[in-house]
């Protein structure tokens, strides 16, 4: 977004500014949906949760819940052109709609400070493993010593925070500067080139003499193995890795041009961050199964893996921290989005300046994190709900529970509750065979979708 606010301009442009076509819309939201979320929690959530039936449910509900739903939110923001809440509050009027709906603007703004708080800590480890990589910690190393580095790590919070706050001051910076500069330019040069170092730890992967088995692991289709949790994790994986159900990509769409066909956007969207995580997937178990490593070891999953693919490669020290630092910026951009529901509208209200608005966000979500670090070493037997630790705890409640609430309340608004003809004029629908499955989609599949997730898990969690 450049930094155009004030004067007037057409009902058609947001005042926050506007993305500069189709292709930086797309690049942005895909910079916003391609994360930590496909690289480092997909893989170590596919393993928690036994592999292939996970990762049938995730697919199932990228395709019939999130496209859906990321068409919805990006729909809402072009008609609104504001900030989510704000957003929100413009449609309930045109709509005659009860005010409550305004609550999606809420929730989301609170789900972004969540989930940024930790988001932030675990970018930091990627940050840390820039440098552990480039200084040959791991050449020649093998599965134990990647783990005792990692935990070694892990039992240390004041590197932890030191590495945090680091990410936080960079996400703070870009976010402040507004996004249109540096930002897109530099997508367009990372989203590739990490996509390109993944295929290489693919090759890898299927050199390593454990590709079949990471193959069998993540498409064999074991229902067993996912348990009545791991159908509610894999749903919230999806709306994780989408961006969506807290505003994030509502907050983008106040940006996008008229013209820009929202169907085709949104597909090439969650196509790319579908890909990302599957080649992951695929470039990590491999080596998990090939060097004798537990699929299921949680969080660090990634954090030992990896390292121990450089550090076996030729030039590893190199790629490795060319890895990291893909890794980290891909975090960046979906940083920043996080922030960027609660940012304008804060610019909204207030008429607050950017830079001022995005520190104290940072603050706020900087002293948040600080629970989360702590979760992995000082607190680590401290549970705040069953067997969950503090992050565990942020971490499954904005994921599980208010992403796909929010998602919820999103296709209801805009499939019962928007004027139909705001929503035909926004997807260029004329009746026939795409209104239908547009509606059946919005109205019918993804609501009944999360709702039957939800009383799924409730119902064998109390049966
Ligand atoms: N989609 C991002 C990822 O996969 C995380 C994210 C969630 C960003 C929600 C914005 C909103 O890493």
């Amino acid at each position: 977004m450049s930094s155009g606010l004030g004067a007037e301009r057409g009902a058609d442009e947001s005042r926050h500014g506007m993305w500069s076509g189709r292709w930086l819309f797309v690049m942005a939201a895909a910079g916003s949906a391609v994360g930590l979320g496909n690289i480092w929690k997909f893989p170590y959530m596919a393993g928690e949760n036994g592999g292939g039936a996970f990762v049938v449910v995730y697919l199932l509900c990228v395709a019939l819940v999130g496209i859906p739903i990321m068409m919805a939110e990006v729909l809402l923001g072009r008609e609104g052109r504001l900030s989510p809440i704000n957003t929100m509050r413009a449609l309930t009027l045109t709509s005659r709609a009860s005010s409550a709906w305004v609550l999606i603007g809420w929730m989301g703004v609170l789900a972004g400070f969540l989930i940024l708080s930790y988001y932030a800590v675990i970018a930091g480890w990627a940050l840390k493993y820039i440098v552990s990589l480039a200084d040959g910690t791991f050449n020649g190393a093998n599965g134990e010593f990647a783990n005792r580095a990692f935990n070694d790590f892990l039992a240390n919070p004041g590197e932890m925070i030191l590495w945090q706050t680091v990410f936080m001051c960079l996400t703070v910076y870009i976010v402040a500067k507004g996004v249109t500069g540096g930002l897109e330019k530099a997508i367009r040069w990372f989203m590739p080139l990490l996509l390109v170092l993944l295929v290489v730890l693919l090759g890898y992967g299927i050199n390593s003499g454990g590709f079949e088995q990471g193959v069998d692991f993540m498409f064999r289709f074991d229902w067993d193995a996912l348990g009545v949790d791991g159908v509610l994790v894999a749903m919230g994986q999806a709306f994780f890795t989408l961006s969506l159900g807290m505003g994030a990509i509502m907050a983008y769409g106040a940006y996008v041009p008229s013209n820009v066909s929202i169907t085709t956007s949104v597909v090439t969207i969650a196509v790319l961050d579908t890909v990302v995580a599957i080649v992951a997937g695929l470039a990590i178990f491999p080596i998990v199964f090939a060097n004798g490593l537990e699929p299921d070891q949680g969080p660090g999953l990634m954090f030992v893996t990896l390292p121990l693919a450089f550090g076996q490669m030729p030039l590893g020290a190199l790629f490795g921290a060319l890895f990291f630092v893909l890794v980290s910026f891909a975090a960046i951009t979906s940083a920043i989005s996080l922030t960027e529901p609660a940012l304008a509208f804060l610019v909204e209200e207030y008429n607050a300046k950017r830079s001022r608005v995005a520190i104290s966000l940072g603050v706020i979500c900087w002293v948040l994190g600080l629970g989360s670090v702590f979760s992995f070493n000082l607190l680590a037997d401290v549970h705040v709900v069953g067997s969950m630790t503090f992050f565990d705890f942020v971490d499954y409640v904005s994921q599980n529970l208010m992403l796909p609430l929010g998602g919820l309340a999103i296709a209801l608004f805009t499939g019962f509750v928007l004027p139909k003809a705001n929503v035909r004029a926004q997807l260029g629908l004329k009746g026939g065979l795409p209104e239908f499955l547009w509606n059946t989609l919005v109205r019918v599949v993804s609501p009944l979708a999360v709702l039957t997730i939800f009383a799924y898990t409730i119902y064998k969690n109390i049966g």
